[in-house]
């Protein structure tokens, strides 16, 4: 009992653990357990978007603090569409007034936003704000933060496809020069690096269609915390787990040390 108490971490010691010489560059999130969070309080779905909110903003300066230079949010999957439209429609008008509310953060943490997915599908009042922000902070620098919108994997593999086979076909690019390089630069992650660290809450151990290619080498780390729940100590025990895990790429454990 003694050394449970001497040895528990405390919520300190536990962002005094993080190495920041050795940070995960690149952060990825599947923001998962809004609706049961709500469900347990006896109160409708919405009620859980509504304060997964309030875990996005301080997940997003938390990372910015940190020094991560790179951080991306899963907020509404291409399968999302198939919810009930009444949960569509708060999900975007969230959207709409986060957006609103956070300009003024965003701006003054120095955080580029960024969004990810098939754009063109969202409403349109959520995509004019967003592009909107994204005008606003483009010459920030501090962090990147990316919005997977309407986000499938899938339909960015296949779409990366169409256009790298438009331009063999057109003579622009030879098959023989399709490598890594030249599909990641026909991905909406282009401008990003690879992903080092997966972060998803909620207790589910899955993927769903986040990022395929871009993970192929990422530490995974799941939480059973609900996504409204997830504090900076959430995250902080999360870096802390990934530092210490030993990234080998394939070789041995020799080849790295
Ligand atoms: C995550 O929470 C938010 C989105 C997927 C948009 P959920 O809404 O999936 O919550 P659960 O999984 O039903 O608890
Ligand atoms: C994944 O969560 C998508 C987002 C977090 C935006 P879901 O709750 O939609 O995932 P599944 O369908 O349970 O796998
Ligand atoms: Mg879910």
């Amino acid at each position: 009992m003694v050394e449970t108490l001497v040895f528990a971490p405390t919520k300190v010691n536990l962002k005094e653990a993080i190495n920041k010489s050795r940070l995960p560059k690149h952060i990825a999130i599947i923001m998962d357990g809004n609706g049961r969070w709500a469900k347990q309080k006896g109160m409708l779905r919405a009620f859980g978007h509504e304060n997964g909110t309030k875990a996005v903003r301080q997940t997003v300066e938390t990372c910015a603090e940190l020094g991560i230079k790179y951080l991306t949010l899963y907020a509404f999957s291409t399968e999302n569409w198939n919810r009930p439209k009444i949960e569509i429609d708060t999900l975007m008008r969230l959207l709409v007034s986060s957006l609103k509310k956070e300009i003024n953060t965003l701006s003054d943490n120095k955080i580029k936003l960024s969004a990810i997915g098939n754009l063109e599908a969202l409403p349109k009042k959520v995509h004019r704000e967003l592009l909107e922000v994204i005008e606003l902070t483009k010459n920030n620098e501090r962090m990147t933060l990316t919005l997977a919108l309407s986000y499938g994997s899938r339909e960015e593999l296949i779409n990366a496809v169409k256009e790298i086979s438009h331009k063999v076909k057109n003579n622009i690019i030879s098959s023989e020069n399709i490598d890594e390089s030249l599909i990641n630069k026909h991905l909406y992650t282009q401008n990003l690096p690879d992903v080092d660290l997966v972060i998803r809450t909620s207790g589910e151990q899955r993927i769903s269609n986040f990022l395929l290619w871009q993970i192929a080498y990422a530490e995974l780390y799941f939480t059973s915390v609900l996504w409204p729940d997830f504090t900076k100590e959430n995250l902080y025990e999360a870096i802390v787990e990934y530092q210490k895990r030993e990234r080998r790429f394939g070789k041995t454990s020799e080849q790295i040390s």
